[in-house]
């Protein structure tokens, strides 16, 4: 077995003879964010990866994140390899908005503009009209409304009821949620906001209700860090995946961050403030995938071909 530095410079070496870059989300392990930053590849959240991958002329790219985003990687790329370091890396709002049983509530609902998050499978995707991430979900959805469409929503019930009510929109959704972020409590929240009075609150937007009310800011990975940077506050609390806080503390250096309570006094969480689908990007799995090409994501073209059409209109619209 090689040591961490050995496997670095071996992963540093294939990136260069592979013609690939690494396009990393802020989950992932501060180890590999920086091995993204030191090889000219990205680390951010899942519209600008998607960006990133999009414009960048390497023939690979691999994917350090969970499935939708390489996904979403070669819906956008269909002529280039994406790698990820493991298939198996999922998300739970994927998982629980299975194609065929979204296909049967789109057809009861024909009138409707269909808007899904990025955290879909392509199958989802390509029957879908816009695709949004949580940096865009509010302007897409207020634009529509504002057309005078109906929409309909999956998978996310928590971003799908935020974006509800900043809009006024007329949306149905979808009932899934994110096992990391579902976990965050209201309850304890407020006596944590009573403890630390001077605190800024920070919140995805795959929080519950309850939790999305106490924030200063509800934004995306990247608009998170960038609050922490740019509010005055010295200290915040944070209601996200853990892994925000390596680039949180680089780009607001002297500034001190406090994970969002995640259980009640005898409540258990399941998965603790940090995706178990992301803790499943390593070093070690990250050289076997440029080592071998194995763990390449595949799209069927024709649903690649659909999908494209709603991925890209959601790029379009943040240009
Ligand atoms: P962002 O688009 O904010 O990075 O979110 C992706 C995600 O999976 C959050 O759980
Ligand atoms: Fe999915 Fe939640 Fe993991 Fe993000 S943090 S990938 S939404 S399970």
């Amino acid at each position: 077995p090689k040591s961490r530095q050995e496997l670095k410079d071996r992963i540093k070496i294939l990136l260069r003879e592979k013609d690939a870059v690494l396009v990393a989300h802020y989950y992932v392990s501060a180890e590999l964010q920086e091995l993204a930053a030191e090889t000219g590849g990205f680390t951010s959240d899942s519209l600008d990866m998607a960006r990133f991958g999009n414009e960048h002329p390497a023939s690979t790219l691999v994917v350090a994140g969970v499935r939708f985003m390489g996904e979403t990687a070669k819906i956008l790329n269909p002529e280039k390899k994406v790698l990820m370091p493991d298939l198996d890396a999922t998300c739970s709002l994927d998982l629980g908005c299975p194609a065929e049983d979204f296909a049967t509530f789109c057809d009861e609902h024909p009138e409707r503009t269909v808007v899904v998050y990025a955290n879909t499978s392509a199958e989802v995707k390509a029957r879908s009209d816009w695709v949004v991430t949580s940096s865009i979900a509010e302007k897409v959805v207020r634009h529509l409304h504002e057309k005078g469409e109906k929409i309909l929503w999956a998978p996310d019930k928590y971003l799908g009821d935020y974006v509800r009510q900043q809009t006024g929109a007329d949306l149905i959704s979808w009932d899934g949620a994110c096992v990391v972020h579902e976990e965050f409590k209201a309850e304890a929240l407020k006596q944590m906001r009573l403890d630390i009075p001077d605190a800024g609150v920070l919140v995805h937007p795959e929080s519950p209700r309850e939790v999305i009310e106490q924030a200063d800011v509800v934004g995306s990975t990247t608009q998170i860090i960038k609050a922490a940077k740019e509010l005055p506050n010295k200290r915040f609390i944070v209601a996200t995946d853990r892994g925000i806080f390596h680039k949180m503390r680089q780009a607001a250096p002297g500034k001190e961050f406090v994970p969002a309570p995640i259980a009640g006094e005898t409540v258990e969480c399941i998965a603790c403030a940090h995706c178990p689908w992301m803790a499943m990007n390593g070093l070690q799995n990250l050289a076997h995938t440029l080592e071998t090409g194995e763990n390449e994501i595949h799209v069927d073209p024709e649903t690649g071909r659909r999908a494209r059409v709603a991925v890209e209109r959601m790029l379009e619209f943040s240009r």
